[in-house]
């Protein structure tokens, strides 16, 4: 095979409590990535082309992931990638993420090495570290399983999809609102150390979002979706991210969140919940402290898929 292509889903990681742990594709936005055996000798083995930002390969999540992925497997071969974006980058959509699992799939077809899911998310998350400093696997592990991720253990990578109600469908508020390396610094905003009642408080909204969204019971998806620890510390980042969330709560989304690292705010959305409202205040509102907005709804999307 000359050139294989592959998709991979925005998605939107933490859900609120489930920091690094959980979340969930969407079929909001996409990338493409067609990988390609170069004809000429290429020094580091892969050249970026299109929408590449930045073209440098090892500072770049596409690129490190394949720069990963072709030494440990051993492959001497000189690859073009051709990159389609279609995730918006640094809005907390896991622009990134995607970006370094489709990279990751359309290698693994054009080989065809057969790369366990694992091994995917294990290549994947090493790309991780071009955007943000550390590798973390909740985005790519969205992007590459499809649904909605637990991740188990990233030491060896262990990832579980859980089927969730078919009542939930996702609400996202893209401010136009941009902070220059904001996953790195987002991430440094993490407290190394947390009081026992800060444990508790989150272990109980993970417990609570996670057996609502399975179950469909939005009161529970409400109560779970919220975060003591690491959305409390990086609030002042987003100074309209209380306002935002109060709207959509008004308006009867089940639950809203910061989506990933933000600044983009997430709602599940269900039939009771007046989604149009929410559309129109939240817009209104940003627009009324400068903001611009672009508001996309979106469902559960699958993993990631190779031609
Ligand atoms: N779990 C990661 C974080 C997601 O919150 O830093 C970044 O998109």
């Amino acid at each position: 095979m000359e050139s294989a292509e592959a998709i991979a889903y925005s998605s939107t990681a933490n859900l609120g409590p489930g920091f690094d742990i959980l979340a969930i594709a969407h079929n909001a936005f996409h990338d493409r990535i067609t990988a390609s055996i170069s004809d000429t000798n290429i020094e580091g083995g892969i050249r970026l082309h299109g929408m590449a930002e930045p073209l440098d390969p090892l500072r770049n999540t596409a690129g490190l992931a394949a720069y990963r992925l072709l030494k440990e497997m051993d492959i001497r071969d000189s690859i073009d990638l051709h990159i389609m974006k279609g995730v918006p980058a640094g809005y907390g959509l896991g622009s990134s993420g995607a970006s370094a699992a489709a990279s990751v799939a359309a290698i693994d077809r054009l080989f065809n090495l057969g790369l366990s899911p694992e091994k995917k998310v294990e290549f994947s998350m090493a790309g991780e570290v071009a955007s943000s400093g550390t590798p973390h696997a909740d985005n790519v592990a969205a992007s590459i399983y499809g649904g909605f991720v637990v991740v188990e253990s990233i030491s060896p990578i262990k990832v579980r999809r859980i089927r969730i109600s078919e009542e939930f469908s996702f609400i996202t508020i893209i401010p136009d609102f941009r902070i220059h390396d904001k996953t790195r610094i987002a991430r440094r905003l993490v407290p190394q150390a947390v009081s026992i009642q800060k444990y508790v408080e989150n272990a109980r909204y993970i417990a609570e979002l996670t057996s609502g969204l399975i179950t469909g019971d939005r009161e529970l998806v409400r109560s779970g979706m919220n975060d003591a620890i690491v959305e409390e510390a990086r609030k002042p980042l987003f100074p309209f991210y209380d306002a935002v969330k109060r709207i959509m709560i008004r308006n009867n989304a089940a639950g809203a969140c910061l989506s990933g690292a933000g600044p983009s705010i997430m709602g599940v959305v269900d039939r009771d919940t007046n989604v149009r409202g929410i559309r129109k205040e939240a817009a209104e509102y940003l627009k009324s402290i400068g903001i611009e907005s672009n508001i996309v709804i979106s469902n559960l999307a699958g993993g990631t898929s190779s031609d």
